[in-house]
This record gives C-alpha cells, structure tokens and sequence, in this order.
C-alpha cells in the first residue's frame, strides 16, 4: 500500500510534555505546574519540571528527528514561555528557543507545525478566570501575534489549539485535568471561550504569516457507537458535546439545535455576545483531528451502576453536561494501556464522515499513537510490535479514506517520545522513541525503526 505523494509522515509533541525547565530563561507558571502540585491531581506526584529535558537537548533531538527522517514535526509554542504573564511583556528568550527549533527544522529539511495552545495556560490568566473569562479569548489572540510575528516567515501550518474539548470539558466539568474545576456550565463557557480564542487567533495569524500559510485547529472529534434501542439518543447528546459544539461555530457559524437541547438545563448560553459567531467562524486551510479509541453508548435505565468507561477518568464530576443520563459501556479488547479500545475503523469512518460534510477542507491526523507497557529486551532494545501493529493498521485505515475521496494531507504519529501523559505523569509510554527517565537517554523503539523504514520506502505493505 503505498503513501500517496505529498502525504506528510510526521511525529508530534507537546511543549508541557516534554520541554522542562519550568522555571528557566524566564518561563512564568503555567497551570499544568500549578495542578501538579497540588496533592493527589497527578499520578505518584509527577511534574513537567523536567520531562524529557527537550529545552536543553534541543539539537540532539533535532539531530534524532533527522535520523529517523520525519518529513514534519508538530510541536507547541509554550505560551507562559513567550508571554510569561499571559498579557502584556514578551519574553525575548522564550522566542528565541522556539525560533532555534523552527530553523534547526528547516536546516533538517523537517516541515515545522507549530500549535499554539496546547493546555499550558499562563497561571496568571488563570488566577483571572482563564477560560471562564472572556478576555482570555483575547489574550490567546495577542499572545498568537507575538509569535507570528516571530516564526510567520517560517513555519507554514499553524495550528490555534490543541482539543480544546479537554480543556474545557476535562478542565472544569470532571476535574481531571487542570485547572482541576468540576461544574455543569463552566465547561461550557469555556467552550465558548476557547471558540473566541480559536477565531480571534486564526485573524491575528492570518494577518501576520506568509500568504499561502496553513491555519488549522486540532479537534479530538469523538466517534461514538450506539447500543441497543436507546443509543440513537445517547449518541445525539455526546455528539452535540463533543463535536458539535466546535465544528458548529466554527466551520458553519452557529450552535447547532442538538447542542442548545442536550444543554437545556444546563444554560441558555447568554455568555454567547452578538457578534461572537463571526468572529469563530473564519475559513480554515485545513482541520486537524486527533484519534486514539471510539465510545460506545446508550442511555442509562436507572438501576444498576452506571457504566463510565469514557477513558478520561473516575472523578467527582461529570464531562458530559447535559448527558449525565448517558452510559458509557466496556468495549471489548484489545485495549491499550490507556484502556482505550483499539478500533481503526472508527479513524476510516470520522475521515470519510468529515468528507462528505465538508468536502472543500482538507484533513490532517495531527495525533494518532499508542500508550504500551513496552520493556528493554536483554538486547537493550524495546520490540513494541504492538505499536508498530497499532500504527500501521491506523495508517491503512487513513489510506482507506483516502482511496474513498477524503483529502487526507498527513500523518503525525503521537509521539516522538515517551513524556509527561499529564494526570498520568510518566507512568504511560506512547514514544516511539524510548525516554530513560534517570538518565534521560533516548532510544530508538522497534516501532521508530519501523517508522524510519517506512518514510524511506513509503510503501505500508500488504
Ligand atoms: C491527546 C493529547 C496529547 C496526548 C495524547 C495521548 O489527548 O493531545 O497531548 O496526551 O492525548
């Protein structure tokens, strides 16, 4: 099966992840430092501080991208590096490193993707509101100039944020990730928020990069199985949450009526200003979309224990307002270490999905990987073929929709190397490039052989 020509392979990162130095070359605190300090958020007490020490072994990991021969290299632009306070003061040094990793890129013939938003909000915006403030919408869209300004002569495909369904949902509805917030509206008015923000940063990009510069947004759009005689409705209430609710405003202008109806006792998103709409709807070059697992769904009957298998979490609060009602079943195996069901179709399916509803956008897997519990073999090295097998059967089913007409650009596999899986810390692994935590020497998996291997011949096999 071949990998049509001009189809990206690429890897992804992200700033928080794998950069450490938290608090060097003047970095402000970001809320992933503050949530890893508070007892009990994040697994065995584990921090960013270090993570993978990309900001002091930065071309040695440039040299290591190069080996494996990555036509692209998709990272965040960490926001409390650049403008440490959120507003206001640019921090020269933070800059210049971001600007050392695009030409050390561009030197190694890898095609820069910057994100600008991957979850590390400034923790003075936070102390402010942060996403349950509007005026963060409009931070994020200054903060989005200072940096196109830097690297817009360089880096051609900008991505404004990373998920912002976990951000809001994740953040302030179940609590798990930070800032750590449970509550039934606030996930929603950060929804709205992150929009502004979207919209507001794609005219700030738009108004300071090269013409034919690519402005997308990554979006982990959810692809749902319904079950039995009531999953039809489940599935209409989570649909409306997690997809909806982005790809409405954003490409079609509007909150659509499945999202005002499953969030009916929740709020009448007053929050929503006249005008608000404009400004999330702005053409986007290409959309970036995310892909691990699918969900199974119906709704709950009231007796027994609701099931929540949605691989986010057990906490206190919901992610889902408005849905509470909906069930989230145990799908069958194989799983990943994550727990989440491995279901390539499901990739096939949201491609082709995505095609039919907006042929004239172009698509890009920004992430697809697998968390394993890989172990160095006598030979020193980590055979994870059930990476390498993960990889290639989602990689088949990208090419799939490709075959079936979807415009498909590329492929960023998650991740370059093991990090920080924020409230997961180090204990998950979804490198294909091992991390030695004591040392923090880097090796090569089987699956960055195969990786390596495949770029060269771009031929994924039978
Ligand atoms: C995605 C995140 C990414 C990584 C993978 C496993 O939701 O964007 O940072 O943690 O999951």
């Amino acid at each position: 099966m071949r990998i049509p020509s001009g189809f990206l392979l690429g890897a992804a990162t992200a700033s928080y992840q794998i950069e450490g130095a938290v608090a060097e070359d003047g970095r402000g605190p970001s809320i992933w430092d503050t949530f890893c300090r508070t007892p009990g958020r994040v697994h065995d007490g584990d921090t960013g501080d270090v993570a993978d020490d990309h900001y002091h072994r930065l071309e040695q990991d440039l040299d290591l991208m190069a080996r494996l021969g990555l036509e692209a290299y998709r990272f965040s632009v960490a926001w409390p590096r650049v403008v440490p306070d959120g507003r206001g003061a640019v921090n020269r040094r933070g800059l210049d490193f971001y600007s050392r990793l695009v030409d050390g890129l561009l030197q190694r013939g890898i095609r820069p993707v910057a994100t600008l938003y991957h979850w590390d909000l400034p923790q003075a915006l936070q102390d402010r509101g942060g996403w349950l403030e509007r005026d963060t919408a409009s931070a994020l869209a200054d903060y989005a100039a200072v940096v196109a300004d830097e690297l817009g002569d360089r880096v051609h495909t900008w991505t404004t944020l990373n998920e912002p369904w976990c951000s809001a949902y994740l953040g302030h509805g179940n609590g798990v990730h930070a800032p750590g917030l449970v509550g039934r509206v606030e996930p929603l008015v950060a929804v709205h928020h992150l929009n502004l923000a979207h919209g507001l940063a794609v005219q700030a990009l738009r108004a300071r990069v090269v013409a034919d510069a690519q402005v997308s947004l990554t979006l982990n759009l959810h692809v749902f199985r319904p079950d039995g005689p009531t999953g039809r409705d489940a599935l209409r209430k989570v649909e409306s949450l997690a997809n909806e609710v982005f790809l409405g405003p954003v490409l079609e202008g509007r909150y659509p009526d499945a999202v005002l109806e499953t969030t009916r006792d929740v709020t009448d998103w007053a929050f929503v200003r006249d005008g608000d709409l404009a400004q999330i709807h702005q053409p986007l070059d290409v959309l970036g979309v995310n892909y691990y697992n699918t969900n199974r769904v119906r709704l709950w009957d009231g007796t027994g224990a609701r099931q929540q298998s949605d691989g986010h979490g057990r906490s206190a609060g919901s992610a889902w307002p408005g849905a509470e009602d909906v069930e989230f079943l145990e799908q069958p195996g194989p799983h990943t270490e994550m727990g989440w069901n491995i279901d390539p179709a499901g990739l096939t399916e949201l491609l082709t999905g995505l095609h039919a509803r907006f042929p004239e956008l172009p698509l890009l897997i920004t992430e697809n990987g697998a968390a394993f519990p890989d172990t160095v073999a006598d030979d020193g090295r980590v055979h994870d073929d059930d990476r390498v097998d993960y990889v290639r059967r989602h990689l088949r089913a990208v090419l799939d929709a490709v075959d079936a007409g979807a415009d498909v650009r590329g492929y960023f596999l998650w991740s370059l190397m093991d990090n920080f899986e924020w409230a997961y810390g180090y204990s998950k692994r979804f490198g294909i490039v091992r991390v030695d935590y004591d040392t923090l020497e880097r090796t090569p998996k089987d699956s960055a052989l195969w990786y390596a291997d495949l770029i060269r011949s771009r031929d994924l096999g039978t």
